[in-house]
C-alpha cells in the first residue's frame, strides 16, 4: 500500500486526502490547527498526527510528503522545516497555487539536498479534489513517474483517461496551472460582462437571464462555468431573499495567479491583451475613484437592441480567444524555460476536473493533435469557422455595450487581438515613424533589409 503524508487539513486538504483514502491510498494528515486536525479525523480511515515528526516517523522510505497549504509563506514555512527532517530520495509535493519562480528556485534549493520538489498544479476547487482534480504535474520525468500511480488514480477521467499529465521540469506544472488561472480570470470576466448586458442593457427579469444563460451553455458550447453561471442566476440570498448577486458586493478578489500570468507574458513577449483586461477589470472593482466617477459622470444614454444570440455568440467567441491566448502563453513559457509544449497535453488534462472544464477543449485538443504547431488556436479549421459565425453577432455586442455605456473588456478586448491579428497590415507602422522621428529609434522597411531612418531635417 503507498503511504502519503499530506500537510494541510484545510477544504482542498482534506476533501483530497479523503479522495486518495477512496484510491486505497494510507494517508498521514498533519495540521497546525487542532480544529482541522479534529475535522479530519472524523475520517477514520485518515490517520492523523499532532506533529509533523510524528508524521516524518510515520512514512516509509522514500517518504512522500503532499503540501495543501497556501501559497507563499506558508509552503515557504512547511518546505524549511521538511528540509530539516526528510532524506535524499524523499519527495515533497507542493499542490497548492505556487508562484512558478518560487517552485523553480525551491526545486533547487531541495535538490542540493537530494530531495525531489514536485509542484503540482490542482484544479477543480473542493469538490474536484474530493471527487476527482485535473492535475498539472512539474518535477523531474523519474519524480512524476513515482508518484503518477496515484497521481491518476484521484484525477478525474474525460473518455476514461485520467486528466493528470506532466509539463516538464520544475515549475512546467504550476506554470500551465498558472494558465490555467489566467484563462479562468478571462472567461468568467467574459460571463460577467454578459450578464451584465442581459440586466443593465437589456433590462432582463433574474429568471429570463438564467434562461438566457441556459443557451449560452447549449449543446458544443457546455462549460462547468456556465453551469455555475445558470445555476447563480437562478439563486436568491436566504436573508433578504434578494437575487443572490444582488446582495454580493462587486469588489473581485484575487490571489495571484492572473497577475502572474500578465507579468509572464510581458517577460516573455506574448500578446495576451484580454486576459491582461481581465485581471484589471478585477483591480478597477476594487479602485476607491469608481464613487467619484459615477457622481460627477452619471450613466451615459442608451439606444439601441440586441438580438439575443448575439450575445451568446460574443461570449463563445471571447471565451475561445481567452483558451487561445493562454495556450500561446504556455508555448512560450515552455520554449524560454524548456517545459513540455505540447498544447494537446494541456487541452486534454483541462476536460473534466477543472475550472476550465469545457465541451470546446476536445476541439482543441484534436486541432493541436493534428497539428502540434499551430500557428494560434483561433487558426484551427473548426475553431476559425466558428468564430467566423460568431463575429457579426459579436461585433453587434460589443457596439451595443459601447452605446449602452456598459463595459466589456473581455468582449471587446477579445475583438480587437482578432481583428489586430488578421489585419494584413496594422496601424503600428505610425508608431515607427513616430519613434523615428523623435528618438532616431530607426525603423525596418517593407522593401528592403536593415534598420532605416527618415530624414527628419
Ligand atoms: C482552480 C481554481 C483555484 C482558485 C483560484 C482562484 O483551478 O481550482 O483556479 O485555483 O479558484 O485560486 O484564484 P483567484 O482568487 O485569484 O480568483
Amino acid at each position: 500500500m503507498t503511504t502519503i503524508g499530506l500537510i494541510g487539513a484545510g477544504v482542498m486538504g482534506r476533501a483530497l486526502a479523503q479522495n486518495l483514502a477512496d484510491r486505497n491510498l494510507d494517508v498521514i494528515v498533519f495540521d497546525r490547527d487542532a480544529a482541522a486536525r479534529s475535522r479530519a479525523a472524523e475520517d477514520r480511515r485518515l490517520t492523523v498526527v499532532s506533529g509533523l515528526g510524528a508524521m516524518i516517523g510515520k512514512l516509509p522510505a522514500p517518504r512522500t510528503v503532499l503540501l495543501m497549504v497556501n501559497a507563499g509563506a506558508p509552503v515557504e514555512s512547511a518546505t524549511g522545516e521538511l528540509r530539516m527532517l526528510l532524506a535524499p530520495g524523499d519527495m515533497i509535493v507542493d499542490g497548492g497555487n505556487s508562484f512558478w519562480r518560487d517552485t523553480q528556485r525551491r526545486t533547487t534549493d531541495l535538490a542540493k539536498t537530494g530531495v525531489d520538489f514536485v509542484g503540482l498544479g490542482v484544479s477543480g476547487g473542493e469538490e474536484g479534489a474530493r471527487r476527482g482534480p485535473a492535475l498539472m504535474c512539474g518535477g523531474t520525468e523519474a519524480g512524476y513517474a513515482r508518484i503518477r500511480p496515484w497521481l491518476e488514480a484521484v484525477a478525474a477521467r474525460a473518455d476514461g483517461k485520467p486528466c493528470a499529465d506532466w509539463f516538464g521540469p520544475d515549475a512546467g506544472g504550476h506554470f500551465v496551472k498558472m494558465a490555467h488561472n489566467a484563462i479562468e480570470y478571462g472567461v468568467m470576466q467574459a460571463i460577467a460582462e454578459a450578464v451584465q448586458i442581459l440586466q443593465n442593457g437589456l433590462g432582463l427579469s433574474f429568471p429570463d437571464m438564467k434562461r438566457e444563460a441556459e443557451g449560452w451553455g447549449a449543446g458544443n458550447r457546455a462549460s462547468y462555468l456556465l453551469e455555475l453561471t445558470q445555476d447563480i442566476l437562478g439563486r436568491s440570498d436566504r436573508e433578504t431573499g434578494k437575487p443572490l448577486i444582488e446582495v454580493i458586493s462587486d469588489r473581485a478578489g484575487q490571489k495571484g495567479t492572473g497577475g502572474w500570468a500578465i507579468d509572464a507574458a510581458l517577460s516573455f513577449g506574448v500578446a495576451v491583451p484580454t486576459l491582461a483586461e481581465a485581471v484589471f477589470a478585477r483591480t478597477l472593482s476594487g479602485s476607491p475613484e469608481r464613487k467619484d466617477v459615477v457622481e460627477r459622470l452619471g450613466a451615459p444614454a442608451r439606444k439601441g437592441g440586441l438580438e439575443r444570440t448575439d450575445l451568446g455568440d460574443a461570449l463563445f467567441a471571447a471565451t475561445l480567444v481567452c483558451y487561445a491566448q493562454g495556450f500561446q502563453l504556455i508555448r512560450a513559457g515552455a520554449a524560454q524555460h524548456g517545459w513540455v509544449g505540447d498544447l494537446a497535453r494541456a487541452a486534454r488534462v483541462w476536460r473534466a476536473g477543472c475550472i476550465l472544464r469545457a465541451h470546446l477543449l476536445n476541439d482543441v485538443a484534436s486541432a493541436y493533435e493534428r497539428t502540434p504547431a499551430l500557428a494560434n488556436m483561433l487558426v484551427a479549421p473548426g475553431i476559425a469557422s466558428t468564430i467566423a459565425a460568431c463575429e457579426p453577432g459579436w461585433r453587434r455586442t460589443v457596439a451595443f455595450a459601447a452605446s449602452h455605456g456598459i463595459a466589456t473588456p473581455v468582449l471587446s478586448s477579445s475583438l480587437a487581438y482578432l481583428d489586430a491579428l488578421r489585419t494584413q497590415r496594422g496601424a503600428t507602422a505610425m508608431i515607427q515613424a513616430m519613434r523615428d522621428g523623435f528618438g532616431a529609434h530607426g525603423f525596418e522597411r517593407v522593401d528592403k533589409p536593415g534598420m532605416h531612418h527618415a530624414d527628419w531635417s
